[in-house]
């Protein structure tokens, strides 16, 4: 069993890929579907997974796809499973399994992520309908005297739980200890609280005797807030980045995903490409959301006749962050694809 989680955490970030993150929420989803216009059906949802899922040459640049409940239930027109649809793509089908962060108790404007209850029925089930990873997002505020220990301990102790039970599910956890970037903070408090919630991460991980060598990070990069007046550079991003998780971030990892965030498609990229060129002992990888998917959900805009122009704008997406996972991408390498 070991050596199964172990294979597929390496598997999934093998050759510079990376992961797509088509877990929205129903939710989230409407919230994205309502920026372009759309209504957010069932049916509108299951096409415009089909879409990406079965995007010519995706599986060149993303070696696993993180779905919602409603999705992993869903098939392609042809009736073929989107888990089989995606296995067979060489693409490894993953799961989003927590229930989402609530207020905590006791602690004003922080969150604590629920779902544990039941968490053991539902990994064996995702397990059968194909899941052979999981994610769990905890979600970290930065703002005046926040994050207190209690919340950043709080989530560590909940990812470390859930990560455990995954583990016994032959399911590989992503564990997700998401800094915020919406505040108006400077990238060096970014650098404090995220080496804070990095270091109880691990500890809680190792307490509750979690393989380290079976499990993926998806962290935050080291950014400066949405608000704050002075932006760091790509540079300095990828230098104060790569320092935190050299402290903080055990070499057994066999992988860092980075999560984007709020940041534009190509800042994003641009970033990923800095911090391995930095490098260090893991592979460095993109697992993103909305920097993968904004342009192309754009380009569908809910018509069957845009479904190929899209298709290519989200492979070209991809593409682009599989070459900032080597540490090859250039501006240029963006305005030479007519999409
Ligand atoms: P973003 O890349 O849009 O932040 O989403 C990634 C994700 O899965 C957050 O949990």
């Amino acid at each position: 069993m070991a050596h199964e989680l172990h294979d597929t955490a390496r598997a999934i970030v093998a050759d510079h890929r990376g992961i797509l993150a088509a877990d929205e929420s129903t939710g989230t989803i409407k919230k994205r579907f309502d920026a372009i216009g759309l209504e957010s059906t069932e049916e509108k949802r299951r096409q415009y997974r089909q879409l990406l899922f079965t995007a010519p040459e995706m599986e060149d640049s993303i070696g696993g796809v993180i779905m919602y409940d409603e999705t992993i239930r869903q098939a392609a027109d042809d009736g073929t499973p989107f888990a089989d649809v995606l296995a067979s793509k060489n693409v490894i089908p993953g799961i989003k399994v927590d229930a989402g962060a609530q207020d905590q108790a006791g602690f004003p404007g922080e969150k604590v992520t629920e779902g544990l209850d039941g968490l053991r029925g539902r990994l064996e089930e995702y397990r059968e309908l194909g899941a052979r990873f999981a994610k769990w997002r905890a979600v970290i505020t930065i703002g005046e005297a926040i994050p207190s220990v209690g919340c950043i301990r709080a989530n560590a102790h909940a990812l470390a739980r859930y990560a455990a039970l995954c583990q016994e599910a032959g399911i590989v956890p992503i564990v997700e200890p998401e800094v915020l970037m919406d505040a108006d903070n400077t990238i060096e408090r970014c650098f404090d609280v995220t080496s804070r919630t990095l270091k109880w991460t691990f500890h809680e991980l190792l307490v509750q005797r979690v393989d380290l060598r079976g499990a993926l990070l998806k962290p935050n990069m080291v950014i400066s807030g949405k608000g704050c007046p002075e932006q760091a550079p790509a540079s300095r991003i990828a230098e104060l980045t790569v320092e935190c998780f050299l402290t903080h971030v055990p070499a057994a990892i066999p992988g860092i995903v980075f999560l984007s965030g709020g940041q534009s498609e190509v800042e994003a990229t641009e970033n990923l490409n800095a911090i391995s060129k930095v490098g260090g002992p893991w592979p460095l990888t993109f697992s993103y959301g909305r920097a993968l998917q904004a342009s192309a959900l754009a380009t569908w805009n809910g018509e069957a006749a845009n479904v190929e122009s899209a298709q290519a704008v989200f492979a070209h997406r991809a593409r682009m962050n599989a070459l900032a996972a080597a540490g090859d991408w250039s501006a240029e390498l963006e305005e030479q694809v007519a999409v």
